[in-house]
């Protein structure tokens, strides 16, 4: 587990970092190694303890100009996963997770698994003007040219992130998992809302599950905070309704979808479910989601909880622990992954 930036030990540094302590080897001749960065120790822990593997030591070390140096133990050929959301601070988790991986690569792993639970940058899929750059596709080069030989990602912005990887991507879905956990808010009338035409596909993973019809918001982006909703496609008059996409970041779009919906008589309070809860809070006065009862998210980000919200979160790590489970023992894992 890596000690995060800014708690440098420096030269003065107690524990020398240990060898990949693995799972033994049975089927497989390669050791699994459980290595988290500083993004989201926790999960990397629950991983590791789901999986019954005591995570690899690492540090990393953060110079006064704001470099980062990680250092890892002797990885022995071993089949690595490195845990690294990279969440904000995107840019830094980003650079930290690229060392991280060239550091295991020079340590001498046989296998290195970026298991990157929320993937910044994957927005940025394709140009929205002339001059701008495809983010997702400078990220997913330089994580393969670190030295990433498989990524795993939890609902993607796009499953066609895949294709922007030169390495093989396995898309893996909390949708089921979420799922479960919203049925527990949901009544018999609930409809499941999509809030751009961008999550339709992922609303009738859920509508399928819940057996629950589905609505479409047809809403446009004014800028990074800013989004209006053109249209809303279905029935809500009298109903109770359940918003789902694969991210919160501002909370523009299920703030824009809400009223739009209550605005048609669907009954307010609603619930979201949201597999990244990035909760960048705008800096308004008053609650932070008016209309919006109670939201759930994973762990795929670290969360801190809240006073103006109802925030249940769900963890993926047994999701994960399975998904690196088959993989290292070379099982599929087709019934794991995000519906195309
Ligand atoms: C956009 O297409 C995504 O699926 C999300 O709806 C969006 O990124 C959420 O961002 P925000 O919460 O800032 O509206």
């Amino acid at each position: 587990m890596c000690d995060g930036p800014g708690r440098r030990q420096g030269a003065g540094w107690t524990r020398t970092p240990g060898p990949c302590p693995g799972k033994g080897r049975s089927d497989v001749t390669m050791s699994l190694c459980i290595l988290s960065g500083s993004a989201h120790g926790r999960l990397g822990r629950s991983i590791g303890n789901a999986l019954g593997v005591e995570p690899s030591v690492c540090y990393v070390e953060r110079f006064p100009d704001g470099e980062l140096r990680p250092t890892v133990g002797p990885l022995h050929d071993g089949d690595v996963y490195i845990v690294q959301p990279t969440g904000p601070p995107v840019n830094d988790h980003l650079v930290e997770l690229l060392l991280l991986i060239d550091a295991c690569r020079r340590a001498g792993a046989g296998r290195i698994t970026a298991v990157i639970p929320y993937l910044g940058y994957a927005r940025q899929d394709r140009r929205d003007a002339a001059g701008q750059s495809i983010g997702a596709h400078v990220v997913a080069r330089t994580i393969a040219t670190s030295g990433a030989d498989r990524v795993i990602v939890v609902d993607p912005h796009t499953s066609a992130m895949e294709t922007v990887f030169d390495v093989p991507v396995e898309m893996i879905t909390a949708v089921p998992v979420l799922a479960r956990a919203l049925g527990e808010h949901i009544a018999e009338s609930t409809v499941i809302l999509a809030p751009d035409l961008g999550a339709v596909k992922l609303a009738e993973h859920y509508g399928s599950i819940l057996e629950k019809p589905v609505v479409i918001v047809r809403k446009t982006r004014r800028s990074g905070s800013e989004v209006r909703v053109e249209e809303v496609i279905g029935d809500v008059d009298g109903r109770p309704v359940a918003i789902v996409d694969d991210m919160i970041s501002t909370g523009a779009t299920i703030q824009a979808a809400a009223k739009a919906v209550v605005e048609r008589g669907a009954l307010p309070d609603l619930v979201v479910a949201a597999t990244h809860g990035l909760l960048i809070r705008p800096p308004i006065e008053g609650p932070a989601f008016p209309l919006i009862g109670r939201i759930l998210v994973t762990d795929s980000l670290p969360q801190r909880g809240s006073s103006d919200i109802t925030l249940e979160v769900v963890s993926i790590a047994p999701l994960l622990a399975d998904a690196i489970d088959r993989l290292h023992h070379r099982r599929p894992m087709d019934d794991l992954l995000t519906r195309r």
